[in-house]
Parts: C-alpha cells; sequence; structure tokens
C-alpha cells in the first residue's frame, strides 16, 4: 500500500465511524443478503472462487451514500452465505482511474488472480463526456492472493478503441478459448447504439482488436453496459446490461435492463450469432449489472445489484437517511435446462433455516392464519389447484398475484414500495413460488427459477402477516432465517 493509499484509508476509516453508528441504528439493514459496510453499493465485480475462498468484489463509495467515487470493495466467503468485510481492494489513485475504479472481472491463470477494470477519468472543462472529455482506459492488476496487488497495468485506452464509438467503452469480462483470451467491453457507438468490442491476447499483456462481438440493434438501446459470456450445458449465453430500451406492458419496465441472448459463438470470427431474442433475467424493480463466475465445483453463479441506477424520482431508498444504500441479491446457481435459463438459490442458504411451519390450505376467498407471520424467512408455495386467481399478501402491503385467465404475474407494493408500485410478467402457468423476504428486499422464484423477481421494499416493522386470496389448493413451507451472526 503506497503513503496514499495509507491516508486515504485512515481518512475512510474515520469518516465510516460515524456512519456505523447510523446504519446499526436501520431496522432496514439487511439479515442475509450483503449490503456495504456503509455508503453506497453497486455492480459486483472480479467475482471468482480462489483456493477455496469465494471473493466478492463490488462498486463501492465507502462514505458517500449518493454513490460518489468508486472504490472496489471487497467482501470473502467461504459458502456463499456467510460474508466478511474485508480492506478496500482499488482506490481510485492512479492517473488512469482517477474519477473511480469502475466495474470488471476476475480471470484466474496459473494459480494467480487477473483482474482488468475500467479506469475513469474526467477531464475538466466544457465537455458531453460521452463524446468528449471522458476516457475509460482498460486496467489489469494481477494478484497472488486476492489481497495484495502484484502489478497494476493500464492495457488499453482511448487510441486503442475502434473509431466511430463514444468514449464509454468499459466493464471488461474475460473469457478463455483454446489458448487464446478475449476480452469482450460494453461500449456505445457515436450513433447512440449498444454494441460489444472484442480482444484477443496469447498473454493477457498485449490485446489486439477483433471487431465487435454482435450485430448492434437500435432497439436494445443505446449503451450496452457489463457483458458476460459462458458456455452452460452446452449452450452459449451473452448477457448484457442494456440503457434505453423502450418499455413494453410486461418488458422492459425498469429504467434499464439486464438479460442474455442464447447463441453460438463463433471463435474464428468472434461473433456471436443469437439464436433467439433478448430475454430479461428478472422482473423485479431492483435488478442490474448481473456478474457470473464457474465456482471451483463447476456451478455457475450469478450475483447482481439489486439496485439501479437513476432511479429517482420515481422511487427513493429510505436508507440513505441510515448511512448505507444497496444490496446484492443472493447468489443463484443458472442452470440450462429444456432450452431455458433457470435460477436456482443456492442449497447452501438452507443452513438459515430456522422454525418451519407446513400447512395445506384450500383458499376461497379470504384466508389467513394466525401463526402464518414474519419478515425474514423463505416461504416456498406449491401450487396443487388453481382456478382463476391466486394471490399472496405479504409484509405491509405487498401482494404477488396470478391471473390465470389473462395469464399475468404481478408484484405489487403500496407504500412500502416507496415509490415502486406494478410489475407484470406474461406467465402460462403457476406451479411453484419461493420467496425470500428479507428487511427491505423480496426475490421470488417462480416454477423452480424459471422466473424471477427481484425488489427492495421497506415496510415497516412488526407488519408482519402472511395471507392468501383467490382460490387454490396449496401447499406451503414456510421458514425463518437467522443467520448465526445476527
Ligand atoms: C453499471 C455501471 C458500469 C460501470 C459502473 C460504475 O451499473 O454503470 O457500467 O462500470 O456501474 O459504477
Amino acid at each position: 500500500m503506497n503513503p496514499l493509499q495509507q491516508e486515504l484509508q485512515r481518512a475512510i476509516l474515520t469518516e465510516q465511524h460515524d456512519l456505523r453508528n447510523l446504519v446499526v441504528q436501520d431496522f432496514w439493514r439487511q439479515a442475509f443478503h450483503e449490503m456495504p459496510p456503509t455508503g453506497w453499493l453497486n455492480d459486483p465485480n472480479g467475482l471468482c472462487q480462489f483456493n477455496g475462498v469465494y471473493h466478492l468484489y463490488y462498486q463501492f463509495s465507502p462514505i458517500d451514500v449518493a454513490g460518489g467515487l468508486k472504490y472496489w470493495g471487497h467482501k470473502t466467503s467461504k459458502d456463499l452465505v456467510y460474508f466478511q468485510d474485508e480492506e478496500v481492494f482499488l482506490y481510485p489513485d492512479q492517473p488512469f482511474d482517477l474519477h473511480g475504479v469502475y466495474s470488471g472481472s476476475a480471470f484466474i491463470k496459473d494459480n494467480e488472480l487477473h483482474f482488468f477494470y475500467t479506469g475513469n477519468v474526467k477531464l475538466e472543462g466544457d465537455y458531453d463526456y460521452i463524446n468528449s472529455g471522458r476516457e475509460q482506459n482498460t486496467i489489469h492488476v494481477v494478484s497472488k492472493d486476492g489481497f495484495t496487488i502484484t502489478s497494476r497495468k493500464q492495457v488499453l485506452g482511448m487510441a486503442d478503441y475502434p473509431p466511430g464509438f463514444s468514449q464509454h467503452i468499459r466493464d471488461p469480462k474475460i473469457v478463455q478459448y483454446k489458448d487464446s483470451f478475449y476480452m469482450i467491453l460494453g461500449a456505445r457507438t457515436r450513433s447512440d447504439q449498444g454494441d460489444l468490442l472484442v480482444y484477443s491476447s496469447t498473454d493477457l499483456s498485449e490485446w489486439n482488436y477483433q471487431g465487435t462481438l454482435l450485430e448492434s440493434n437500435p432497439s436494445l438501446g443505446y449503451m450496452w453496459e457489463c457483458p458476460d459470456l459462458f458456455t452452460l450445458n452446452g449452450q452459449d449465453i451473452l448477457i448484457i446490461s442494456p440503457q434505453g430500451m423502450e418499455a413494453e406492458v410486461d418488458k422492459y419496465q425498469n429504467v434499464y435492463q439486464s438479460g442474455y441472448f442464447l447463441g453460438e459463438m463463433d471463435w474464428q470470427w468472434c461473433r456471436f450469432k443469437q439464436s433467439g431474442h433478448f430475454q430479461e433475467l428478472d422482473y423485479g424493480f431492483d435488478f442490474y449489472a448481473p456478474q457470473t463466475f464457474e465456482d471451483e465445483q463447476g456451478r455457475r453463479m450469478m450475483i447482481a445489484w439489486m439496485g439501479l441506477p437513476d432511479i429517482e424520482p420515481n422511487y427513493s431508498n429510505p436508507t440513505v437517511a441510515f448511512g448505507w444504500q444497496h444490496t446484492m441479491t443472493l447468489p443463484r446457481e443458472l442452470v440450462f435446462l429444456n432450452g431455458k435459463l433457470y435460477q436456482k438459490p443456492l442449497p447452501a442458504y438452507q443452513q438459515l433455516r430456522r422454525e418451519l411451519i407446513t400447512r395445506h390450505l384450500t383458499v376461497n376467498g379470504e384466508c389467513n392464519d394466525q401463526q402464518l407471520f414474519g419478515e425474514v424467512y423463505e416461504l416456498s408455495i406449491n401450487i396443487e389447484q388453481l382456478t382463476s386467481f391466486f394471490a399472496v399478501h405479504l409484509r405491509e402491503d405487498t401482494e404477488i398475484s396470478f391471473h390465470a385467465t389473462n395469464g399475468q404475474l404481478c408484484l405489487s407494493h403500496g407504500e412500502s414500495g416507496y415509490g415502486r408500485t406494478l410489475r407484470r410478467l406474461a406467465l402460462e402457468q403457476l406451479d411453484s413460488l419461493t420467496i425470500f423476504s428479507d428487511r427491505s428486499s423480496l426475490e421470488v422464484f417462480i416454477n423452480e427459477g424459471e422466473y424471477v423477481l427481484t425488489s427492495r421494499f421497506y415496510p415497516k416493522p412488526g407488519k408482519d402477516r402472511i395471507s392468501f386470496s383467490g382460490e387454490a389448493s396449496i401447499n406451503i413451507c414456510k421458514w425463518d432465517l437467522i443467520k448465526a451472526d445476527n
């Protein structure tokens, strides 16, 4: 650590002291989701498992709850359930990243960790910061342990990016094919279309431009952030987070999207031939910038930011008053089955299960059970029979409902949504719901992870009833979830 970093670290720790006192007073502090110790959190970065330890780095503004200058925060875990906060991994302290250590990924080679991230620089002056006034440099960091840095060098700068592109080029992801390495970068063209740049390398240091990965498409917005590419069960899958897509009735309802294409990667030409249209990964209010990695058991894991940029004034987060903002989704395993991408909650989370309540219920109108309540829990509902309408009501004013007649699943919040009102998705049949309720978030897995809705909400303490309405016959299991150190 250099002297500037040491002084920065001391200054941050002092400022964090007061923020920590606020954070501990917050009822909406998460019980089993990862949140920043203080300040602001956004994208997961550098996800990997290295010598048995899971590393979760993330976009972090430790002392600016509104998200100012970005650092890489760091958490580690042995099981993806219990995480430990570590020291900041990357500070924006170099000429190539002075205005933010932006998003990036990790790549393991010869028992060393290679991180690639975007160094954001904004020049002083009268610029639009899209086509002028900005640098987004690509930086390579080597580490032998994930905590200390052996080298940190710029490998690409503005002069290395092709003509026709704006200065928004970021979020490198590395993929290996045979003996070559490929870097994919999210980009915005000068004509305001999203695109992906591909570079190749044989040593992770020298990178050569190969072209664009995908045919760009004006209906997919003006900028594609956070690309990810992997093969699952023989299927190539490309993830992007596009900005600027038009909303439809039951699609693309958030300010920005995150989704994927199925297709086939042609490594000879560095082109991804999509075989289907863009599909959203999540239908809730708060899901963005997902990143995946393969763990040592060969599982494809995904974590996303449970939040979105530029949401105000439509909705807000009351935790800002308590010195922190945003959280990560639960880690999910991606599974490709029968032509579909499923997201599965990790079985490891079952260790948090405490008291179990099971019921077989015949719902006919309103259905209340005095024993069914809670704030931090997992609720699994299997539908035996459903006529036309079925709804689950939980916490202060949240409803998850299924309308069989028009094939629509809805998630709605009242006041507790702080501006979040209604999200819907087209669904032919509802077989099951698995709901993870934390103090200020909800993840709803539909039909064993065929669809997911992820949302922040802020119900008042003690508003904890779980009830049902409609006409259905259901089996439920509900577990309180408790983390041992909570
Ligand atoms: C996505 C994103 C990335 C960028 C980072 C900055 O949320 O905008 O494109 O690298 O956040 O924090």
